[in-house]
């Protein structure tokens, strides 16, 4: 059920009057309404049909229509008259750096970018591996990839080396684009050692032919002194520039991929998630007028990065496609210097809209609960507070919309769906708000609760397993990059006729939407997605491990945090504490800093079920300090009362230093 179709049982007929009929058309007439909003995209061929269903499990946006999403994204709006606006300001944190790029200057610096790509080889279809920090090169090279085809993969900074291989090896980039470091409170994290072990981990067929590095004045490291041995050929990104000449924006297909975005699946080896040109640029163009009511002259900041889907859809791609200035932020929300820091981004660039996630304002909550900071700054343009990428506690939703004053959209999409499944469309209408509640679905998402057998609940207030009934809107995946199977057996096997979408909730009586969190091993810290499969392969690579469990656990700060339940091999001596302390630097070492892996408890036995299953939900919520309940088929019941105590010996280790495999 959804407030779209079911009859409104609102308190007044009025909430959805304006959005309701919008949603319908989507699902009556999706040609129609698909073919109307791609009327407001630049096409180098107009296309004549919305989608192109092709089977049970293949659907393609805009068959026929041609389009350049970085001419959209730029030239376009320079054509229009708006060269002058500022399309990116870079403000860093970090370094103290203020930079704006207009529409006409952006343009520029993507087209030359653009032409050195093309000069290492790089055309249509070929892979470019991305592994910036939040500086403007990120954007350029994102674009000009764009502008010539070329399929990007931006990798987030906070992973290792590992990581990094895992991704080159199944993208079999050309070039990786990277710069010598990104800049972390307290550290610099230097980027070439890591990109040059993770081509040696890569091994002999690694298909990366060349680097491309763009000198940082905070960070030591340049291309020459990683040349010598390296398979690939490492060059500086600003010599490449100096004997390069701009290159025009091809003509792309809609179905044609624009890039891959890595996201965690529930085993170690991470999905990539493919999009398209037209359908993501549609749904964009639709997200960004009817939801954020943004366009030409509005400035957003999205506190977020680019190695997520939600700096490449509202950083970087939907800003700029709807003619808007986007704001490009190094730093935190904490302690860069202060907890203002979000606040004076704002109120200096004049934005309007304030996107991010609900752990950076629990952050800024902790340190500042009075807000004290926020009265150093002019809020008069914000408009409207948009969260994303994690559950949002109703109790900091009251904190941030009793303090702000703006409406507080709590708005929910995944790396897959590429832009909101459900949110408020302020652009349209602001329906009530309702902590808790991600609102109603957008067009093109008809989302549906499913029981464990794919039947529809229809009553209000049940919770289920939350569907997408096929296809997906414009905009959404198309498939896993290099398995079409595994795109299948991920999401579109479970439910038939429907998209899985990993998360579990319930409409209400009024068809608001409540996600309430995730069924598979997903978990989520600080609204980074991290699989706690991959986490346990990563702990059972130690010598010493006999077992182990990785499980979500509720964070003050950060939502989830992993932590670590782990068996000793029989006849292993080792000290629990040093035990620990090694899987936390390998966990370190492999994953990266992003998965924030801090607790480990050494235990006698984990409890599993008579087949043998590990009764990871049962861990939890002892953890979490919530009843358990403790299933009939347990193997032995007196484990959980050895696991009770083992907690009390739970090693809660900051990470300090790296340890190699034994
Ligand atoms: N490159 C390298 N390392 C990175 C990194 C990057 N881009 N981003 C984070 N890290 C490191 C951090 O330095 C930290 O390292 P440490 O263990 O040495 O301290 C580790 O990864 C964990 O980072 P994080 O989980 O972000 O914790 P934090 O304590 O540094 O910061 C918050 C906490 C809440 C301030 C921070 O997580 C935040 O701003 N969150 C916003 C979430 C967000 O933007 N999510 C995007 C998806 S919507
Ligand atoms: P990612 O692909 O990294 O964007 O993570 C997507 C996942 O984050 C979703 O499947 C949800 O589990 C979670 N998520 C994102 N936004 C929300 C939200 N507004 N409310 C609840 N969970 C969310």
């Amino acid at each position: 059920m959804s407030i779209a179709s079911a009859p409104s049982h609102t308190a007044t007929a009025t909430p959805g009057a304006a959005y309701r009929p919008v949603w319908q058309r989507s699902q009556e007439d999706p040609e129609g309404f698909w073919l109307d909003v791609a009327t407001q995209v630049q096409w180098k061929t107009e296309p004549t049909r919305a989608l192109d269903e092709r089977g049970e499990y293949e659907w393609r946006w805009f068959p026929g229509g041609e389009l350049n999403v970085s001419e959209n994204a730029l030239d376009r709006h320079v054509d229009a008259g708006r060269g002058d606006n500022a399309a990116l300001i870079y403000d860093s944190a970090m370094t103290g750096t203020k930079l704006t790029f207009t529409y006409r200057e952006l343009r520029d610096a993507v087209a030359l970018f653009a032409g050195v790509l093309r000069d290492q080889g790089v055309s249509k279809g070929d892979r470019v591996l991305i592994y910036l920090p939040m500086v403007p090169q990120a954007v350029i090279a994102m674009l000009a990839c764009a502008r010539i085809g070329a399929i990007h993969s931006v990798v987030f900074g906070g992973f290792a080396a590992n990581e990094l291989a895992v991704r080159i090896a199944d993208a079999k980039p050309k070039v990786i684009v990277t710069t010598a470091g990104g800049l972390e409170p307290g550290r610099v994290v230097e980027y070439l050692p890591l990109v040059s072990r993770a081509i040696e981990l890569v091994g002999d067929d690694c298909s990366v032919e060349s680097v491309i590095v763009r000198q940082r004045d905070a960070v030591p490291g340049t291309a020459a002194e990683y040349n010598e041995g390296s398979s690939a050929s490492w060059h500086d990104w600003e010599e490449l520039e100096a004997k390069s000449s701009p290159a025009a924006p091809v003509s792309m297909r809609a179905e044609d991929p624009l890039y891959i975005l890595y996201t965690s699946g529930t085993t170690g080896s991470p999905k990539g998630v493919v999009r398209d040109s037209g359908g993501y640029t549609v749904g964009l163009q639709w997200a960004m007028q009817n939801i954020y009511n943004f366009g030409p002259g509005d400035t957003m900041f999205t506190a977020s990065d680019v190695g997520w889907v939600v700096g490449h859809s509202f950083i970087v791609y939907g800003p700029l496609i709807a003619g808007g200035t986007t704001i490009l932020y190094e730093g935190k929300p904490v302690g860069t210097p202060d907890p203002g820091a979000f606040w004076r981004v704002l109120s200096e660039h004049g934005a309007k809209l304030l996107s991010t996630a609900p752990t950076a304002l629990r952050a800024i909550r902790r340190e500042d609960p009075e807000l004290e900071y926020l009265k150093r700054y002019d809020m008069s343009k914000l408009e409207a507070i948009y969260l994303a990428g994690e559950r949002m506690d109703p109790e900091t939703w009251h904190w941030v919309n009793d303090g702000l004053r703006v409406p507080v959209v709590d708005h929910w999409w995944q790396t897959e769906t590429g832009w909101m499944i459900c949110a408020n469309p302020l652009g349209i209408e602001e329906l009530p708000a309702k902590a808790g509640s991600t609102t109603v679905p957008m067009p093109g998402f008809d989302v549906h609760i499913l029981d464990s057998n794919g039947k529809r609940i229809t009553e209000p207030n049940v919770e289920g397993n939350i569907g997408i009934r096929l296809p997906l809107a414009p905009g959404a995946l198309l498939e896993i990059w290099g398995s079409r199977q595994r795109f299948i057996d991920s999401y579109l096997s479970a439910f038939k006729g429907y998209y899985s979408t990993g998360d579990a909730g319930y409409y209400d009586e009024d068809g608001y939407l409540f996600v309430m969190g995730r069924t598979d091993d997903v978990i989520n810290v600080a609204g980074h997605r991290l699989s706690t499969g991959s986490l346990e392969e990563v702990l059972t690579q130690h010598s010493a491990v006999a077992e182990c469990a990785v499980i979500g656990v509720s964070d003050e700060l950060k939502g989830q945090r992993a932590a670590g339940f782990v068996t000793v091999k029989h006849g292993v001596s080792i000290d629990d504490q040093q035990l620990a302390t090694e899987l936390i630097a390998l966990v370190r070492e492999h994953i990266g800093p992003v998965a924030s892996f801090r607790d480990v408890t050494v235990v006698e036995r984990l409890p599993k079920t008579r087949s043998g299953k590990i009764l990871r939900k049962t861990i939890r919520q002892i953890v979490d300090g919530e009843p358990y309940t403790v299933p009939a088929t347990i193997e032995d019941p007196t484990v959980i009362d050895e696991l009770i105590t083992s907690l009390k010996h739970t090693v809660s280790a900051p990470p300090t230093r790296v340890v190699t495999l034994p």
